[in-house]
Parts: structure tokens; sequence; C-alpha cells
């Protein structure tokens, strides 16, 4: 049999701290991912705090999710914010012509928005309409939200229940400005951000952070003109990048029920976001040397067909091991790429592509996806440690190999190293040799995610039948060889 595969953490070089808001969701109006999903307003039955489900929000403040993006998306350029305020039954109700073509209430705007990052303890990033809005519509919602003076829209914020201003943390002026958002060319895209941005204004202690709708896939041209011609006016360009298990977005694979060779595929093309962001960050590094703008990769996860009889439009699919898998591979890619890579948002909360959480009417059920998040909490706004991985074995199905583990460690706030393993392999467990250069190793503790099928998923009757287990294990005559089990994720706090 092979040897371990060996890896060296050096704890002594410790490099960037993972940003908490790497671990971002996203959520957007489509489907049942607010309305149902998590909004069922203040009179439901379901049990709910101002309106947001109980039962998801007590779930996601266990994720201590960072930060929540809001209200798109492809959404985000249609949306016209001052249809979102006032006195919810006199609000308009407009076509969601992106998502299924259903009548969209506007029941959730701007005060529900921020009472929902409010009750989950989370930062708010706003995105903005540059596609169907108008640069006096933006910049008049930054007013309403920011300004803490007696204007109109100040006061007008106040009478619809809110004093202060609200905390904006990040704003992005459009999405996708290549497709959904406009079919604008990069250039046309960055004069045009110009002009908005420079007729945003905000109270310096009230200004966000600022945010360029960027590339997708394997594109790097957007990342490239707006890096340079947004400099100084731009803190981030976004970068978006969807797993599809056969790479077409013309029958896409399905969420369960699939044999080796689409856990293959779905693995291999999730990793390929590894390179994308390399290719940007090149670009990024020679236009901006000094490292201010950020690559923010607001959209990522995995894409398939919807579940058979369901709207096409809601985007709603099943959730399995192998996006759970998908998550933590990607977790590691981003941590690899911390210093640039300062947030990310998964696509999407709940209901909605990889979610967190899937409902049906007052019940709720976590996703393998959840339990990778959840699992990874200590690596929010912890350091990241250098690691070397040395005699990996290759997991192959046909003409395609990836590297059977992937792993990454960090030392977290609460002073220990953690340290995250992979085995992408759905076959064969592996033996993983672990070193702390210059320090002995005695154990580890933490937990592992697996099943024994590919497609294991919970579900309403069997919600349990995908959860994380205690794993722990003991060096022995001074070595510490953790045993990965076939296709898992493991998340361990190294002691020694
Ligand atoms: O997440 C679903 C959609 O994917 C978003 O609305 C859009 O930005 C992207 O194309």
């Amino acid at each position: 049999a092979a040897g371990p595969v060996n890896i060296t953490i050096d704890a002594a070089r410790p490099g960037p701290v993972i940003n908490k808001n790497v671990y971002g969701q996203f959520a957007e109006h489509l489907g049942t991912g607010i309305y149902e999903g998590m909004w069922v307003g203040p009179q439901s039955k379901i049990p709910n705090t101002k309106g947001w489900r109980n039962d998801v929000l007590g779930a996601l403040k266990k994720l201590h999710v960072p930060l929540v993006r809001w209200p798109g998306g492809c959404f985000a350029d249609e949306y016209h914010w001052k249809d979102g305020i006032g006195p919810r039954n006199k609000r308009p109700v407009k076509v969601n012509t992106n998502w299924g073509g259903v009548e969209e209430s506007n029941a959730v705007g701007t005060h529900e928005f921020f009472d929902l990052v409010d009750l989950l303890g989370a930062e708010a990033y706003v995105n903005g309409n540059l596609g169907s809005g108008t640069v006096q519509e933006m910049s008049e919602w930054i007013e309403y939200m920011t300004s803490d003076s007696k204007s109109t829209l100040a006061n007008l914020r106040r009478k619809n229940g809110r004093d202060k201003p609200f905390k904006v943390h990040y704003f992005a002026i459009g999405n996708e400005a290549w497709g959904c958002g406009g079919n604008m060319t990069p250039e046309y895209y960055a004069d045009l951000y110009k002009n908005y941005e420079a007729l945003l204004k905000a109270p310096a202690e009230h200004r966000p952070k600022l945010i360029a709708s960027g590339g997708n896939d394997h594109d790097t041209k957007w990342s490239d003109v707006l890096s340079s011609k947004l400099k100084g006016r731009t803190d981030a360009v976004s970068f978006h990048y969807y797993t599809i298990p056969t790479g077409k977005w013309e029958g896409k694979g399905a969420a369960t029920g699939f044999a080796e060779p689409m856990w293959m595929s779905t693995l291999a093309n999730t990793l390929k976001i590894d390179g994308m962001i390399r290719n940007n960050v090149a670009v990024l590094d020679k236009n901006d040397p000094e490292k201010k703008i950020g690559m923010f990769v607001d959209e990522w996860g995995t894409w398939y067909d919807v579940e058979p009889g369901t709207n096409a439009g809601f985007l709603f699919q099943q959730n399995t091991l192998r996006d759970a898998v998908v998550a933590a591979l990607n977790f590691n890619i981003f941590h690899a790429h911390a210093e640039r890579v300062r947030m990310t948002n998964v696509a999407q909360m709940v209901n909605v592509l990889q979610a967190m959480i899937l409902t049906e009417k007052d019940k709720m059920l976590l996703t393998p996806t959840y339990h990778a998040f959840e699992m990874y909490v200590p690596f929010q706004d912890a350091t990241s440690l250098p690691l070397a991985i040395a005699d990996n074995a290759s997991y192959t199905v046909g003409e395609t190999s990836i590297p059977g583990i992937s792993a990454s460690a960090a030392r977290a706030k609460d002073g220990k190293v953690w340290l995250a393993l992979v085995n992408t392999n759905p076959n064969q467990p592996a033996d993983v040799a672990v070193n702390v250069a210059g320090t002995s190793v005695t154990g580890a503790t933490g937990r592992v995610l697996t099943a024994a099928a590919m497609d294991a998923h919970n579900t309403f009757k069997a919600p349990q039948a995908v959860k994380p287990a205690p794993y722990s294990v003991r060096a022995e005559g001074g070595k510490l060889t953790m045993k990965v089990p076939a296709k898992a994720v493991v998340v361990v706090a190294l002691e020694g």
C-alpha cells in the first residue's frame, strides 16, 4: 500500500489573515430564497422575529454568517429601492422577470434587510442597480441609508422606523454588467461606474466600501480593465464562478443520483477556480501592486439541473455530500489566496443553488454544505499558515486526475492551529501524516463529515442523514497520522 500523504505546517511563518467575509452569504430575491425560505412576515404562524423565521435565523447564527449580499444578482439591476420602503401593504407589486416571472411583493426591502443582518450580527453588502436605474436613484438610496442629516430622505428613513443611519459595509455598482446587468463591455462599464461613483456621497464615517462588478470564469479582461481604470475609485473587483458538473449550461447534471464520473467532473471543475483566481490576481498585481483592490468572489457554488417538477426559474436543487466536499475545496483555495480574496459569497443562503438550508412550509433542514460551513467557522479571521503537501496520491477517473488530499491550516483567534483536510477520492481512505515544523503535535480533535453514498443528503423525512461526527486521534511515537475516510471533510484543532 502507498505510504501516507505528508503535510508540514510552518506555524513560524504566518501568512495573511483569512478575512471572515470569505464565509459570506448571498441572498437574492429568487425563488424561495427570501420569501418562504427566510421571510414569512410578522403575522405568520411560523415563529419569526420581525418577519424572519426563527428556525432559520438560529441555524444561520451558528454559522457566524459574517456578511450578507442582497438583493441580487441579476435581480439587483431591476430593483428600485423606493418600491421597498414604507407600509408593506402599500408597496407596489412587480414582476421578477429574471426568476420565474413571479410576483415580487416588495415586502422585503431596505429596512427588512437591515433587520436580517442585525439579527444575524452580520455585515451588510447592498448591490445597487446600474442596469436599469439612474445615478440619481442610486445616490438617493445611499443618502437614504447613510445620512445623519435632517434631509427629506433621511427623515423619510426615520419616518419608516430607523433613526440612525444604517451601516452599509459594502455597496456594489451593478452586477454581471457583461450579462444580465446590461451586456456591456468592461470599458463602457468602467466609464459608467465612474459616473455613478462620483455622485455616490456618504458621510465619511458611513461610507461603504465600493465594489466594481467584474468578470467570470476564465476571463481576466474585466479585472484588468477595472483595476486599471478604477484605481482609487473602487475597493474591490468582483468575480463569479459556478461549478457545473457537465460544464454546460444546457444539461448541467443532476444534484443527486449521479455516478462517479459526475462526482469527478464536479470536483475537477470546482478546482479550476484556483487557476482563475491566480490569473485574476496576477492582473491585479500588475495594475495594483499596492494591493488596495480586493478580489471578491461574490458568487460561487454548484449549479445543477433544478429538482424535477420545480419552477425552472427558482434554481432549487438538493445538496449532497458532494456539495460539502465542493465547499471545503473552495475554502481551502480561498485561504491560499487570502491576501486578495477578502470576501466571497456562496450562492445562495436558503433554497437556491448551493444552499445552507432547505425549507418546506414550517420545516427546515440543514444541508451538507451547511455542515461544511459550520466546521470551518474557526477559519474566520484566522491567520493562514503555509503548508506543504508531499506524496499526495492522485484520484483518477478516466482521463481526469485531481489531488487526492486538499488541505489548509491556520492559527485561529483561539490560538490553536486548525487543519482542514478533504479526501476527494470516494473509494479510498487516506493516511495523512501531519507535522508542525519546530513543534511536536500530540493529537488532533475535531469533526469529520462523510457518508456511505456520494450523493448522501438530508430530506425532511431524514434530516440528520448527513451530519458531522466527532473525530480525534493521538500521536504515536511522536508522529500524528490522521486517517481520512473516503469522500470526507475533516476539520481538527491540533494539540501539543
Ligand atoms: O445566483 C444566481 C444568478 O447567477 C445571479 O443572479 C447572477 O448574478 C448569476 O448569473
